[in-house]
């Protein structure tokens, strides 16, 4: 034990000292003090090993203190007034140790690179909106019991945080309406976050983020929209899937339907596990309508996913609570 604090004392000298400290964390004798707990009497390990993590601990907040200092006598005074130099090489605020995206931006990312690769222009979503957006522009009619199904929170005024990127289907139809008569097609995606008012457990939670595709042209099919989501979730996931398709009920959509996938064996699934993973369908002609779209003329498809059930299959995340948890441990798993 007085070894390890002989140890202690002369590495954080050496960080004190050192221009590179994170460096001296890797040095072969940390190693082999590891290594000495498995020579030890068994009722003497635990301390000893209890003394080695706090070792590290204690190296390591050292090392992150000679990293400020270093970093703090390197910053040089900003002169708000000088002149923009295009050349000049950019100043480091902040050690890039101290932040990172958090993991569902980062897959959000991944998901809009898969789509916009395909063609499709990506669109951030309201983070409030009206009743008509979220419901009547959908083909929900007025009370029907289907509004109720989406657990909306309501402000004061009537607006409505949306309770999915829906909410943007219409004004994504009523924007594409030129490139439909000059010829063309429209094909978005809208992405952004999405409010609920549920209990929060291991698979729910009040704020989550969807993904939305949106496409119409005179002869889109609902082979094109499972051709296109399949060729997605294998993007996604690096791997041919089996993928299945059931009925579901959604007012803007007709047939409607739910989109699974078979858990891959890569990520600890058994043959016959299937995961839905999204909402989907033809979208409904009173929807086209609505946005001024000739239905007769143009048919369109649509389907609506959670980033978080996505991201939770890759990594193997149990709970959904991790990711507004704000919790370090969670979040430098991803760093
Ligand atoms: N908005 C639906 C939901 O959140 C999903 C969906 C989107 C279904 C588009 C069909 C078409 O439950």
């Amino acid at each position: 034990m007085q070894n390890i604090e002989d140890v202690r004392k002369d590495y954080v000298e050496q960080i004190e000292a050192s221009e590179t400290p994170r460096e001296l964390l890797k040095a072969p004798t940390l190693k082999q003090l590891y290594g000495v707990i498995g020579t030890l009497p068994p009722e003497e390990r635990g301390a000893y090993g209890k003394a080695i993590n706090q070792l590290k601990l204690s190296l390591e907040a050292a090392v992150v203190t000679r990293e400020a200092a270093l970093e703090n006598a390197t910053i040089v005074p900003i002169d708000v007034t000088a002149p923009w130099d295009l050349n000049a090489s950019p100043i480091d605020l902040l050690p890039t140790e101290q932040g990172t995206q958090h993991p569902l931006t980062r897959e959000l990312e991944v998901v809009i690179d898969i789509f916009t690769r395909m063609g499709f222009e990506a669109i951030e979503s309201r983070q409030i909106d009206d009743d008509y957006h979220m419901f009547g522009a959908l083909n929900f009619p007025e009370n029907h019991p289907a509004r109720d199904g989406y657990d909306t929170f309501r402000t004061e005024e009537g607006y409505i945080p949306p309770a999915h990127t829906s909410t943007m289907q219409h004004r994504i139809l009523k924007e594409g309406i030129e490139k439909l008569e000059a010829g063309g097609q429209i094909a978005a995606v809208s992405y952004g976050r999405v409010f609920r008012n549920e209990d929060v457990d291991a698979t729910h939670e009040h704020t989550f983020y969807q993904y939305e595709g949106v496409f119409v042209s005179k002869t889109a099919s609902l082979a094109d929209m499972l051709g296109t989501l399949r060729a997605f979730f294998e993007a996604y996931y690096g791997q041919n899937l089996h993928t299945k398709t059931q009925p579901a009920y959604f007012p803007f959509v007709e047939p409607g339907l739910e989109f699974a996938i078979e858990k891959p064996a890569a990520l600890n699934g058994k043959p016959g596990e299937w995961l839905e993973m999204l909402g989907c369908g033809m979208i409904h002609p009173n929807v086209l309508q609505a946005a001024g779209i000739d239905s007769n003329t143009y048919r369109g498809f649509a389907w609506g996913g959670g980033i978080e059930r996505l991201v939770m299959l890759k990594y193997g995340i149990e709970d959904l609570r991790h990711f507004e948890s704000g919790k370090l441990a969670f979040l430098r798993k991803f760093v």
